[in-house]
């Protein structure tokens, strides 16, 4: 290791010697040290304020210098000081070079190695049939809208031409929002049990004409069973116009009904009876398992029932009037379909309750 030797002789061919000599040893050093922790040694060794090489070179060597060599000694040591800086500075470069190098050694990756797999999932079959219900409707120039979860009796009901307390009510057994007795009915918060309020936020939104779907999830107070579930899926409809008629909702929905079900099935338009609607009807189809003979799953009938409709009730009408629906200028029809039913029959599926259950080896059919 290096030590600073005192000078004895100031001549200038001693002191090219001397000078010399203390670089060889810095150069020999600095390429020494290897990594962050040598360098800095070796950094500290020659440049410490506190008895570091270059300042012992200034007590040892220019105070130490008589007066005529002063001069000289001075710029000598000056050169000295900027070389071994030099070599310090490069010492760096090169260690943090070889730290950052083992770093990057110990976090290779080996991009060989299988990759983790995550699986892709698939649409629920209830979405789904949604969607392609959906798609068939805007096909036709229907638009599609959305409503509230949590509606108002009076969206729910009574503007669907269910008075209140009578009985019609009573057909679809309704999950309340408690705590709301202080409320004036019609203000009273409820879980939708049908889209069909929807058709009423649609017309107040928008004059006639209209052509409007719309998906949703509805909620009843219903034990859950194979054909039950208090929450499950409905596609509702409406278009109103001047001089919509019968025809032309049943040529809507027959043509909706082979694009579902297929080419080949056959509907017919059973009456019904819905508040809203005036006539009303049940939409049947012709048994797509044994296509019309009788089976167990059309109980013998040959036919299927599958969502319900009608022309929209005069009296609906007159709670969304000031927008442009008069009853005695426009006409207009209405369906509304369970989406579960129809993928249940769809894909004869015989319990509700898979959809629910989340089981991947049940929904990964649909894919
Ligand atoms: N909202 C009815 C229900 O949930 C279904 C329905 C029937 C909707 C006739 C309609 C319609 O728009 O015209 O039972």
């Amino acid at each position: 290791m290096y030590i600073v030797p005192k000078l004895e002789d100031y001549s200038p061919a001693a002191l090219d010697k001397a000078v010399q000599e203390l670089l060889t040893a810095a150069r020999q050093e600095a390429e020494a040290a290897a990594g962050e922790n040598e360098w800095r040694a070796f950094r500290d060794r020659w440049m410490a304020r506190k008895n570091g090489i270059l300042t012992q070179i200034n007590d040892l060597w220019l105070k130490a210098a008589p007066g005529p060599s002063k001069r000289e000694v001075g710029a000598r040591v000056n050169q000295l000081k900027v070389q071994v800086e030099e070599y310090v500075t490069v010492a760096q470069q090169r260690s943090s070079g070889s730290a950052s190098k083992s770093r990057l050694e110990s976090e290779r990756v080996d991009i060989t190695l299988p990759g983790i797999v995550r699986p892709l999932g698939a649409e629920h079959p209830v979405i789904k049939t949604m969607n392609e219900i959906v798609g068939v409707f805007r096909a036709m120039g229907f638009s599609v809208a959305e409503g509230p979860e949590i509606e108002t009796d009076y969206y729910n009901f009574e503007a669907l031409n269910f008075p209140p307390n009578h009985p019609a009510r009573d057909t679809q057994d309704t999950l309340f929002i408690a705590g709301q007795e202080k409320k004036p009915q019609r203000d009273r918060l409820l879980l939708r049990t049908h889209t069909s309020p929807v058709q009423i936020r649609a017309m107040l939104n928008q004059p006639p004409p209209i052509r409007v779907v719309v998906p949703g999830k509805v909620h009843r107070a219903d034990t859950a069973d194979a054909t039950h579930s208090p929450i499950f899926h409905q596609v509702e409809g409406l278009a109103v116009d001047t001089n919509i008629t019968f025809c032309d909702l049943k040529g809507t929905l027959d043509h909706a009904m082979k694009s579902l079900f297929g080419s080949n099935v056959k509907t017919r338009f059973y009456p019904s009876f819905f508040p809203f609607t005036e006539p009303s009807a049940d939409v049947q189809v012709t048994c797509f398992k044994c296509g019309g003979k009788g089976c167990r799953l059309c109980k013998m009938s040959g036919w299927i029932e599958l969502l319900g409709c009608g022309m929209v009730d005069p009296n609906v009408f007159k709670f969304v009037e000031g927008n442009g629906y008069d009853a005695r200028k426009i006409s207009g029809f209405a369906f509304g379909m369970g989406v579960e039913r129809i993928t249940m029959l769809k894909y004869g599926i015989d319990d509700i309750q898979l959809f629910y259950q989340g089981d991947v080896r049940f929904l990964e059919q649909f894919g």
